[in-house]
């Protein structure tokens, strides 16, 4: 039984996993800022990687379709091994759903997004200031439910590591690669 994951399904996961943390900070930071042309300039960086971030997550889906990962160890009880299942069901939920309602309230908050400054994104609803605030809310609500759960993420793959001396952190490493 193949115990490892692919080079492909490890550079994605460590390149989101960069990209997910600027993001977060970049978010909870520039939102505080007094409006300023640098402020604008940061939304700009945080859109165009938030849009960089939604494409990596669309890739990966459909590299994860193709390619299983490796089995959980048989040590793992059944309600373990549903509550893995269940966090990583949750984190693709929220990588999907929370660049995508910062599109949504861009559109609605009159804000077209220009990828890197030169490719038109389709704005999705009208403008609306309402929508576009909830929206907002909605974005801030999804990130902060993100936070909780790579808590748990990261915490469950220490817990893996140091106390119960299995190798589900390890199989994610680099040193570990072997194959595409
Ligand atoms: C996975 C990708 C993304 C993450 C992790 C993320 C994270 C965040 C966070 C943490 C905030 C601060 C929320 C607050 O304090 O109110 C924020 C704000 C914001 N995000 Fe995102 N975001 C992502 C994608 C996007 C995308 C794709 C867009 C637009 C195309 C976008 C547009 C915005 C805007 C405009 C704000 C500022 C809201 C305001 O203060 O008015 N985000 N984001």
């Amino acid at each position: 039984m193949v115990n490892h994951y692919t080079a492909t399904a490890k550079t994605l996961h460590w390149l989101m996993a960069v990209l997910l943390f600027g993001l977060l900070a970049l978010g909870f930071y520039m939102h505080d800022l007094p409006l300023s042309p640098d402020k604008l300039k940061l939304y700009s960086w945080h859109k165009w990687a938030g849009v960089t971030a939604f494409l990596l997550v669309l890739v990966r889906l459909a590299w994860r379709l193709g390619h299983r990962p490796p089995p959980l160890p048989a040590s793992m009880s059944k309600s373990m091994q549903f509550a893995a299942h269940a966090g990583h069901l949750a984190l693709y939920g929220l990588m999907l759903a929370i660049p995508l309602s910062g599109w949504l309230m861009s559109s609605a908050k009159g804000f077209q997004t220009v990828w890197f400054g030169v490719l038109p994104i389709p704005d999705l609803l009208d403008k609306n200031k309402e929508v576009g605030d909830l929206l907002q809310t909605v974005h801030l609500g999804l990130n902060l439910l993100f936070v909780v759960t790579l808590l748990g993420h990261i915490g469950a793959a220490l817990k893996h590591h140091f106390i119960d001396r299995d190798d589900i952190l390890t199989r994610m490493l680099p040193a570990h690669a072997k194959e595409n």
